[in-house]
């Protein structure tokens, strides 16, 4: 497809409109029938969103995730998310600014910081399990959902906030429970996210969280303990930039609240999807429970990238270019969107050979590569929570199906729905869940697991 000396690879002729439309409601189909027929990288034209440049092949995801973060902007690419999270945002930021706030959001997420989370992880594993309803049809993701934000909330508030956690919780889930409504889901995409963000609906919604969050702050700044506390929300006020600056008020509002947000729903949603592949394979089940007997951890290691190989919750990525670029024999113009596609990489033959089985050996006979494994994204921009989120997940998989039998809450396997930019279970998951040995009951969780 030449365009002003540029030559964009092949795509659909339809009418922006009409492919806008159906990206918003049904964009597997549309990756799918762009990927037969034109194959590893193709053209998609989106009314309000731009042109995006779709790319399958690992070798040129490479050259896309090594590239200039001067030339490939994903904060601009990202900006559909200003209007909820926003400007000053990790996700939203690019170049110098976003490398030096990655640098001060990264160690509360690795190291002896990742570790000290993993008791807090299994605490809340425990109590959130021990209320799961059995003998009944089941939909996951909410439960799912109230556990992961009671994980990120403890992490971010930390023990000291116990009430602050709880209110999070609740207020959190008001405000994004709302804000996904599906009609309203349409209209934000119809809008555009600069209109949204002058009419200042979403962060409207979010006022009570910001409001906590602004008295957590408060009180972090005059606590005389702050050195000891080991809280994400206290590593951050304590955070130096390399010139001594410290987050302002406003830096801590955005990145936290994206912390809250981005921490915990997508990581419901992989468990959900997690437990709608394992009632469907008991054989797996099987081996993990023999795993855990034995003390092991390498094939429920392998069971999670299996699952977010197989039913990735975020498609794919995107990188706005600020410069042209030449990319394999495509040469692409300044403003047009590139965006490798997680979801048609993992489906690739080449690389998983039954793509479409849902088999964890596999990534015990060979570890999942750095451009061909993408729940995570990649390159500078690779999500900060990733090893937390593995952990959390595996945590809470050991603890099911040590705890539970798992049968399909319905025929056949569960479809996709878009929520907002993640790709859910249709029926969030539904299972039905039967009490394998009844072990000692435990206090109920803070947070109620409804909704
Ligand atoms: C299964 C769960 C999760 C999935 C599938 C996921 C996926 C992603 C993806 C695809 C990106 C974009 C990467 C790119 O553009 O290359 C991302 C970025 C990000 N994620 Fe996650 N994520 C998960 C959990 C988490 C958790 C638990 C946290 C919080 C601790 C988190 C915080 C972030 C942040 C702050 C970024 C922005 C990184 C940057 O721009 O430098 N995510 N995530």
């Amino acid at each position: 497809m030449p365009v002003n000396g540029f030559q964009l690879p092949p795509g659909p002729r339809t009418p922006a409109t009409g492919q806008f439309l159906e990206w918003v409601m049904r964009p597997w189909a549309v990756l799918d029938r762009c990927f037969a027929r034109y194959g590893d990288v193709f053209t998609l034209r989106l009314a309000r969103v731009g042109t995006f440049v779709v790319v399958s092949d690992p070798a040129l995801i490479e050259s896309v995730f090594r590239g200039d973060p001067r030339v490939f902007h994903a904060g601009e690419g990202n900006r559909v998310l200003r209007p909820l999270l926003g400007p000053r945002s990790l996700l939203l930021l690019d170049e110098d600014e976003h490398l030096r706030e990655r640098k001060l959001l990264l160690p509360p997420f690795h190291g002896r910081a990742l570790a000290a989370l993993e008791s807090l992880i299994r605490d809340v594993c425990e109590r959130h399990l021990a209320h799961w309803p059995v003998g009944q049809r089941v939909r996951i993701r909410p439960l799912a959902q109230a556990l992961t934000l009671e994980v990120i909330a403890r992490a971010v508030f930390g023990l000291s906030g116990r009430q602050a956690v709880d209110d999070a919780c609740v207020l959190l889930r008001r405000a994004l429970a709302w804000a996904a409504e599906r009609r309203r889901l349409f209209t934000f995409a119809l809008l555009g996210p600069q209109r949204v963000e002058r009419s200042g609906i979403l962060r409207g919604a979010l006022a009570p969280v910001e409001a906590l969050i602004r008295e957590e702050v408060r009180r972090a700044r005059a606590d005389t303990r702050l050195e000891q506390r080991e809280d994400v929300l206290a590593m951050l006020v304590r955070a130096r930039r390399e010139d001594g600056s410290a987050l302002s008020d406003e830096e801590l509002r955005d990145e936290l609240v994206t912390l809250l947000v981005a921490g915990h729903e997508t990581t419901a949603t992989a468990l959900a999807w997690g437990l709608e592949r394992l009632a469907r394979h008991p054989e797996v089940v099987e081996r993990l429970r023999r795993e855990v007997a034995s003390g092991g951890h390498a094939y429920r290691d392998a069971t999670v990238q299996e699952i977010l190989r197989l039913r990735p919750v975020i498609p794919l990525v995107v990188r706005l270019l600020k410069q042209p670029v030449a990319l394999g024999p495509w040469s692409l113009p300044a403003g047009v969107v590139v965006a490798p596609a997680i979801y048609l990489v993992h489906k690739r033959p080449d690389v998983y050979p039954e793509p479409m089985r849902f088999r964890p050996e596999r990534f015990l006979e060979r570890p999942p590569g750095t451009y061909t494994w993408l729940p995570f994204g990649g390159g500078v921009r690779r999500c900060i929570g990733a090893s937390l989120a593995q952990l959390e997940l595996a945590l809470a998989l050991a603890g099911i199906v040590q705890r539970f039998d798992i049968t399909p809450g319905r025929p056949g396997d569960e479809a996709r729905v878009r929520r907002a930019v993640t790709w859910a279970p249709a029926a969030d998951g539904e299972v039905v869940l039967a009490a394998r040995s009844s072990p000692a009951s435990t206090a109920a969780p803070s947070v109620a697991a409804t909704g």
